[in-house]
């Protein structure tokens, strides 16, 4: 019988600890340790030497060239497709459209496909399928929890591409402990990564992220698996981004968008389109920027609502798909370095479509939407800003200026506040606005005179 040994693990980001805490000490998360008894053989299996030592060149960089998933949208994620033998996890909150996405991915599979489903019924899974004509003789599907006959049915089928939904609910009876555990979720994934290493198939395994983390999360496999893509959006939006935050094989940068319709997802090939379909002009409190995630140009605009704080009580910041300590600095150099009045205000802002930002290109259209909501003047329906603001109240370059302003263009904008070393725009039709401080560029926006 294999040894167990009692330890303490946190269901956040999987660390290890002999005692219990209240904290992490690892990832300092409160609360999420817990007691898991693990069998000595859950101790990380060192896979076989599969392969000779020898020089580099004679190694055959043809075996992890991608290949494209038929899914635009993921391809452009993962950097062109998928690798063979590189195992994926897709982690998402319930609902978001994991297993949807994946059953469209098996369906668009040129070979032979395995779908594991251990959470719903074979009939359940062929109901959706039917809903996104994904039914094709060589999807195979095996509704089942137990890991020995997950391994029998990869073994029996010979599938050319591999999916689990989920691994929180596989489980392996020699690992011991419940499934969902640390233990459980790391032990079943290893297993799947040595079947993915020997038969260089590409595995993919649904990760749900809860936020109660009852359940082991993601992060526990980050340093187990390849490549880990986040799967986002709200559940009442039909926009999906996805994005990859691991991924050994390309890129980290590229966002993925989709649009959940009634026969599946779609991709969204123009993005910025959608994000301006609604666009109210001459509202106060609302700046276009055009900013670049990954390669990808979006043209999105971001809205700001301010409204006087009650005396005596500090002054609410309140965000949505803008980071929130980046708003407060915004708002501490628009008080200091432009003079206006923010402290007093209770100050919302957000980008519309659903869409989360972090680029520091968008720092300028912040500010002008937020100084657009405290004079209550509109900005030029015409006009976009872009620029990384510094705590000098400087506005700073950002990369891929061009193809910024092009994408605006195309858009039917015509002016653009930018960086004041900006390079000129290739299209004659934009007229850009050269910028070096935050108080010229709110004077370039007529906000301030
Ligand atoms: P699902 O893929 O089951 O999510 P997850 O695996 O991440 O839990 O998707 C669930 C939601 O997607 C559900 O609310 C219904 C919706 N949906 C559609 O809107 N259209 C569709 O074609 C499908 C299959 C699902
Ligand atoms: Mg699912």
């Amino acid at each position: 019988m294999a040894k167990t040994r009692v330890e303490h693990v946190c269901t956040d980001c999987g660390a290890s600890h002999p005692k219990w805490s209240g904290q992490c000490a690892s990832c300092g998360q409160w609360n999420t340790l817990v007691e898991e008894l693990s069998s000595a053989s859950t101790a990380p299996v060192i896979a076989p030497a599969s392969s000779p030592v020898q020089p580099i060149g004679d190694v055959d960089p043809q075996s992890s060239v991608p290949q494209p998933t038929g899914i635009g949208e993921l391809d452009r994620v993962l950097g062109g497709g998928i690798v063979g033998g590189a195992v994926t996890l897709l982690g998402g909150e319930p609902g978001i459209g994991k297993s949807t996405l994946l059953l469209q991915l098996l369906a668009a599979w040129p070979g032979k496909a395995l779908y594991v489903t251990a959470e719903e019924s074979a009939q359940q899974v062929r109901l959706r399928a039917e809903r996104l004509q994904a039914v094709r003789p060589d999807l195979w599907l095996l509704a089942e929890t137990a890991m020995p006959h997950v391994i029998a049915a990869i073994e029996e089928t010979q599938p050319e591409i591999v999916v689990v939904d989920s691994i929180q609910t596989v489980f392996d009876p020699e690992l011991g402990s419940t499934p969902g555990s640390v233990v459980q979720v790391r032990g079943c994934a290893q297993r799947l990564v040595s079947e993915a290493k020997r038969r260089g198939i590409p595995v993919v395994l649904v990760g749900h992220v809860t936020k109660e983390g009852s359940l082991a999360g993601p992060r526990v496999l980050e340093h187990t698996v390849d490549t880990v893509l986040a799967f986002e959006g709200e559940r009442h939006h039909a926009l999906r981004l996805l994005r990859a935050t691991t991924h050994r094989f390309g890129p980290t940068n590229e966002l993925g968008l989709f649009e959940m319709v009634g026969h599946g997802l779609e991709g969204v090939p123009d993005p910025s389109q959608l994000f301006l379909g609604d666009r109210r002009t001459g509202v106060p409190g609302s700046a276009v920027a055009p900013t670049m995630e990954g390669q990808r140009p979006l043209v999105v605009e971001v809205q700001s609502l301010t409204t006087p704080a009650p005396p005596n009580v500090p002054a609410r910041r309140t965000t949505q798909g803008i980071d929130g300590n980046r708003l407060a600095l915004l708002l501490a150099v628009l008080q200091q370095r432009a003079r206006i009045e923010v402290q007093q205000q209770d100050v919302y802002a957000s980008t519309v479509g659903g869409v989360r930002l972090v680029e520091p290109g968008l720092d300028l259209a912040v500010c002008l939407a937020v100084v657009s909501a405290i004079t209550e003047r509109p900005l030029p329906p015409d006009l976009v800003a872009f620029g990384e603001i510094g705590l000098g109240g400087e506005v700073r370059q950002v990369a891929h200026t061009p193809r910024r302003l092009s994408e605006a263009s195309r858009l039917g904008f015509r002016r653009a506040i930018a960086p004041r070393t900006a390079p000129d725009p290739t299209d004659g039709t934009l007229r850009l606005l050269r910028v070096g401080t935050l108080p010229e560029a709110l004077a370039a926006a007529g906000l301030i005179a």
